[in-house]
């Protein structure tokens, strides 16, 4: 049995943040933003709206596009690395928002590469016959995470929320045909916010020094992804027998449109194949992966039978990807 795909959702919040703006924030300008990431704007939450707010907007669609009832729903993971609430977690409130009574619900944490660990989690519960109805979902608030002083994070990430949900897949041919998902926790400390947890509580020097903000050597994350993705997409393709030609989409972490470029040259894809949101929606962590795959399915660009092809890489380190036949 295959788990698939029955439904997508995505939600942004309304609030759009440009590079003109962020030149008038910090030292920095739309030529270096967009040359170095690609990236044009991002959204930006409202002052009531937490992650779970977005991550049962982007459910409620999904839900909608397969016909599926939230008090249907067996379980709910979220994966996020900007909860509501240290405890409890995040998919408890989107349970909650839903209405989703039957379910169970907890949060996967495992940074931008977070979408692709859920669903891999949820894929299990589903082959192994224990839930029919699975609602995976990444989103994430990351503008109350990031340092807005700091020219060389602020300007990369943004707000949003992306959902698929998994059903038992009655044609063989269609659904999840692998998930691959790698970690290395010797390098954890060049993307992380280091205040906060158990390891360091949020005190007045952490406050003062922002230090429950977003750090990151970018240059050494950058060299670490590019290899990082383009192993584990020759993973994918060697496990499965294929060659590049049988990838028609590659849906990527959208965190740098120079790695989402290298990645489609190792798969030898050109760039209509690729599935591209950077430019809009900056680097939103869990949620990137969904609301890119949302935007293609509802587009008609994804279509049935086509291989899709969904690879992130964040803190943790973490790296993963899935093949999934539409
Ligand atoms: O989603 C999780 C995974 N995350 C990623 O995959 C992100 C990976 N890293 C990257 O995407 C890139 O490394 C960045 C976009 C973060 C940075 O680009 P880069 O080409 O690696 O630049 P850099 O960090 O080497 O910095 C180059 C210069 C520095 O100035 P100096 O030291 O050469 O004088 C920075 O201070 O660019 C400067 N800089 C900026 N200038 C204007 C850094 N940020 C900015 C900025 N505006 N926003």
């Amino acid at each position: 049995m295959k788990a698939a795909i029955a439904g997508t959702g995505s939600y942004l919040p309304e609030r759009i943040l440009t590079n003109m703006e962020l030149e008038r924030m910090v030292d920095t300008s739309d030529e270096w933003i967009t040359s170095r990431t690609g990236i044009k704007e991002r959204r930006i939450v409202g002052p009531d709206e937490a992650t779970s707010d977005l991550a049962a907007a982007a459910a409620r669609k999904a839900l909608e596009m397969a016909s599926v009832d939230a008090e249907e729903l067996d379980l709910i993971i979220v994966a996020t690395i900007t909860p509501d609430f240290m405890f409890p977690s995040t998919a408890g409130q989107v349970q909650r928002l839903l209405g989703a009574h039957r379910a169970a619900a907890f949060d996967i944490e495992a940074a931008c590469t977070g979408f692709i660990y859920a669903l891999s989690v949820g894929e299990l519960f589903i082959t192994g016959g224990k839930y029919n109805k699975v609602l995976v979902i990444g989103a994430e608030v990351l503008s109350r995470f990031v340092n807005w002083e700091d020219k060389t994070t602020c300007v990369l990430f943004g707000d949003g929320s992306g959902a698929a949900l998994l059903v038992p897949s009655e044609d063989e041919e269609r659904g999840i045909i692998s998930t691959h998902l790698h970690s290395d926790g010797r390098m954890w400390d060049i993307l992380m916010a280091p205040a906060g947890g158990s390891r360091m509580p949020i005190d007045e020097r952490a406050i003062a020094q922002k230090l429950n903000t977003v750090k990151m050597k970018g240059n050494e994350v950058f060299k670490v992804a590019v290899t990082k993705l383009s192993e584990v997409v020759d993973e994918v393709l060697q496990e499965n027998g294929l060659g590049e030609e049988d990838i028609d989409f590659l849906v990527p972490h959208q965190a740098n449109l120079r790695i989402i470029q290298a990645t489609a040259k190792k798969l030898k894809l050109p760039m209509e194949k690729v599935i591209i949101t950077v430019d809009r929606h900056g680097n939103t962590s869990a949620a990137s992966v969904p609301l890119a795959l949302d935007e293609a399915v509802r587009s008609g660009r994804i279509k049935q039978g086509d291989r899709v092809l969904l690879e992130a890489f964040g803190g943790g380190l973490t790296w993963g990807a899935a093949l999934v036949r539409w």
